[in-house]
């Protein structure tokens, strides 16, 4: 069963897929909300849903310029997540919010670099999924 990550005890480690990350330490239960990590979603097709559904109590936002899977992503967090969700079409907009700990690119390969390296300078936790990392 998933519970959310405490802040402090947050970290991601590399997964045998490649996957990149996976919440570490688990015992927000008993955490108040301010201790939950809060993670932003960057591309939310394939990969990008099941990652998001790996993370989805700590989701707080999701970006896609798809606004179909955008959409479909809002809804599934805000139904199983049972929380309410941001939606974003330009990531830049997503980096600018400040509650956001930690976002997860799941975009293609081309379009890694230039989100990492912004959320990077944002002062996020940052993953990106490639088949080759
Ligand atoms: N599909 C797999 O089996 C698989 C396995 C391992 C790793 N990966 C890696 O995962 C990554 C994504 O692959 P996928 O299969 O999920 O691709 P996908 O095309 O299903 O999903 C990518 C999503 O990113 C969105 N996107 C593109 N540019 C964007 C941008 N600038 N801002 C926001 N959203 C943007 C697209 O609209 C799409 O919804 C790739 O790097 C791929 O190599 C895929």
């Amino acid at each position: 069963m998933f519970t959310s990550p405490t802040r402090r005890k947050f970290f991601f480690q590399a997964g045998a897929a490649g996957l990149g990350l996976w919440a570490g330490s688990r015992r927000a239960q008993a955490e108040p909300p301010s201790e939950a990590v809060r993670i932003g979603m960057i591309g939310v097709g394939n990969q990008g849903t099941s990652n998001l559904k790996a993370f989805i109590k700590n989701v707080v936002a999701v970006c896609d310029v798809d606004s179909t899977r955008l959409a479909t992503a809002k809804k599934l967090v805000e139904t199983i997540g049972g929380k309410s969700c941001d939606a974003f079409g330009d990531f830049r907009r997503m980096l600018d919010r400040k509650d956001i700990d930690a976002v997860v690119v799941t975009t293609p390969d081309h379009w890694h670099a230039l989100p990492t390296v912004l959320a990077c300078q944002a002062d996020k936790d940052v993953t990106a999924r490639s088949r080759l990392a």
